[in-house]
């Protein structure tokens, strides 16, 4: 492992933002909530807190107690019986809801749907008998490779409907990466499509979900969207494949939904940790709704007639969460985007802004850095006056793209909520109330009401000003309840480091003096590519992997709109033959495996890596030299000679970052 850069205590003297941005009066005024005492109130009662947001859902059956804590096992709800589809959707159909706008879904080659939330109850109830008449019972698992359309809210929902266990794993994945994910969930059915589009090619799923199938024995049945009308011809296999708009035209449109326990799986979302294999994280389903619920509520001021989007892929948590189940919950209007903000153009995201009247829009830094990039003509080409709140997620924002998006996108008009979470929060956790929260530029803020943090110090002492290790110190509804399959690394890998009641986030984090929270970026071996997550041991593994590289270390560095990127050292094998491209090689070599995502940005091909004189590789220099900054202590290394070298390489050819 490489050792932790954890923030020094001192750091917050060096960064400092004065700049602060009250809630402006009329966004106050009408803002749910906009009493700083909710606060208070949550932390003094809790479970309280939350179940009062659980009281605005249905359930068939009331919850006993709403909290069982067993450190680090929790279960919330304990003893209710809800369905997660039915608070998503029938709950509003039997309202004046059902003829509202559910979803607002726009193509990359600008073909367009709507669906009210009647036609998503129809379509969903319709899937989930699809489902049921393949053999999907309650508990199975179903793997989900699609691109962004209707079909993959729709099918997460009839799993749900159903008590399937989904398992989403993002169009960008690879065969190998699809197939490792499948195997882990032993899921029984796939849906995929024939192809999606993105900046204005075809990616051929159904082809590379075909690779995969060579080998994901628990696979009985596909079902494949037809997205792309036949410009790949693809193979159907007989007995195994079939296709969506076949299989739904005779299902019926009223599906029984199962009812289940609070702590029933809702799915399982693979997610990038700190070795070769990521982890899939387990949400189940009465506290993860609430979580979700709430934090949409009233993170984003949700009214009835705002028109929300999330640019974000339901390939990861955010798509999850905040596409389909927090805005659905609510019975919201959500605009659904298939592809890439620069195609045709790059004024397409406020094309859709302007044409569907977005009041409120959550996407993530690297967006804000490339919007910036491009200039702010593309954004003054339309008008964005519909907007009333911005959000953002993913990594941490700097300053500058804050302003930023807030005076080119928002207009000085719209407060900016930056979001902190992960994958295994589920939910919301560190935020600004935007009719409550006084912004600073940068800063994520504070918990969300009845949430606590705390940044400690690596021997868990707590921080009061200054920098640390960020850790979650009391059950939260939406947190993950394990990792599928492996219950030990559940408790290894995030409750072990200071006792089993405080989580510890990976992240690194610094207090200031009004206790806001500025996030600093991971700490541990895990890389935040353009708001994605990788483990540097996943790409490592994917290098080695190629026949003629024998050692490799990959560290992440700095970017400018990706935030980080990957830098990969690799040592050949003795007597190997590399050709000119081998670095290209190499580059295309990881993206095939893992996926374009995890594609490094740099590749060094160096006679010897640095290593102590006990054989370990010293990343931590690596990372100095890719960030092109001055080497650390080298009097521990078996030959300092070695890192001068590379240094000097790694400057000739990529220049000093
Ligand atoms: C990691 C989790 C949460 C949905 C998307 C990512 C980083 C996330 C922020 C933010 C600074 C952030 C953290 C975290 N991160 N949001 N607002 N400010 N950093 O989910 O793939 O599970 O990644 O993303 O490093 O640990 P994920």
């Amino acid at each position: 492992m490489t050792p932790p850069k954890i923030p020094p205590p001192e750091i917050a003297d060096l960064l400092r933002e004065d700049r602060v941005f009250p809630p402006p009066e009329a966004f106050r005024a009408k803002a749910v909530p906009n009493d700083p005492d909710i606060y208070e109130q949550a932390d003094r009662d809790p479970e309280g807190f939350w179940a009062s947001f659980a009281r605005e859902l249905e359930w068939s059956r009331p919850w006993d107690r709403v909290l069982e804590w067993k450190p680090p096992h929790a279960r919330w709800f304990v003893g209710g019986r809800l369905n997660a589809c039915v608070n998503c959707v029938d709950r509003h159909v039997r309202t004046a809801r059902r003829n509202k706008a559910a979803l607002i879904w726009e193509g990359e080659p600008g073909d367009r749907r709507t669906l009210t939330y009647f036609d998503l109850y129809r379509q969903v109830s319709a899937f989930a008998n699809v489902l049921r008449q393949l053999g999907i019972r309650k508990g199975d698992r179903v793997a989900i490779y699609l691109p962004l359309i209707p079909e993959l809210a729709i099918a997460m929902l009839a799993c749900a409907r159903i008590g399937a266990v989904h398992n989403v794993v993002f169009g960008g994945f690879s065969a190998e990466s699809l197939r490792d994910r499948i195997n882990d969930a032993q899921a029984r059915l796939l849906v995929t499509a024939d192809g999606g589009y993105r900046r204005g090619g075809v990616v051929p799923l159904k082809r590379v979900a075909d690779e995969a199938l060579a080998s994901t024995p628990s696979i009985e049945r596909v079902v494949v969207v037809r997205r792309d009308s036949g410009s790949i011809p693809i193979h159907m296999q007989a007995g195994r494949d079939q296709w969506y708009h076949e299989v739904m035209q005779d299902a019926p449109l009223t599906c029984e939904p199962e009812e289940m326990d609070a702590e029933d799986m809702l799915y399982v979302l693979y997610t990038s940790g700190t070795t070769g294999k990521p982890k899939g994280i387990v949400h189940t389903t009465g506290g993860y709704l609430v979580g979700t619920y709430a934090t949409t509520k009233w993170v984003f001021d949700l009214k009835e007639d705002d028109v929300y989007w999330c640019t974000a892929d339901i390939g990861w948590v955010t798509g999850h969460s905040y596409l389909v189940y927090g805005p659905l919950a609510n019975g919201a209007t959500v605009v659904m985007y298939e592809g890439a903000p620069d195609w045709p153009q790059k004024d397409r995201f406020w094309d859709i802004v302007e044409r569907h009247g977005v009041t409120i829009f959550y996407t993530a830094p690297t967006a804000v850095r490339a919007f910036m990039r491009w200039g702010p003509e593309h954004p003054k080409k339309h008008d964005l006056s519909s907007l009333r709140l911005i959000g953002s997620v993913g990594e941490p924002i700097n300053p500058e793209a804050w302003v930023w998006y807030y005076r080119h996108i928002g207009g000085e008009r719209c407060p900016v909520v930056d979001t902190w979470w992960q994958t295994e929060t589920g939910m919301i956790m560190i935020t600004p109330l935007p009719g409550i929260t006084t912004l600073k530029p940068g800063s994520a803020t504070r918990t969300f009401p009845g949430i606590k943090a705390e940044v400690l110090t690596q021997a868990g002492d707590r921080v009061g000003v200054g920098g640390g290790l960020l850790a979650l110190t009391r059950p939260w509804p939406a947190m993950l309840r394990g990792i599928y399959g492996d219950p030990d690394r559940y408790v290894k890998q995030y409750w072990n480091t200071w006792g089993s009641e405080v989580y510890v986030t990976g992240d690194g984090a610094k207090r200031d003096q009004d206790g806001y929270f500025w996030l600093l970026g991971r700490v541990d071996d895990v890389i935040n590519v353009a708001g994605h997550r990788i483990g540097t041991m996943e790409i490592e593994s994917a290098l080695v992997d190629h026949p003629l590289v024998a050692e490799a270390a990959v560290v992440g560095r700095h970017h400018e709109i990706k935030g980080q990127a990957i830098a990969a050292f690799v040592m050949l094998k003795e007597g190997s033959q590399p050709g000119r491209l081998i670095v290209d090689e190499l580059k295309d070599h990881v993206a095939r495996k893992i996926g374009a995502l995890a594609r490094p940005e740099d590749v060094i091909v160096a006679g010897d890596l640095p290593k102590t004189r006990s054989g370990k590789i010293m990343r931590r220099l690596l990372r100095d030299i890719a960030e092109g900054k001055a080497l650390g202590d080298t009097t521990t290394l078996a030959d300092p000679a070695v890192v001068a070298k590379l240094k000097e390489k790694y400057e000739e050819e990529y220049g000093a970052n």
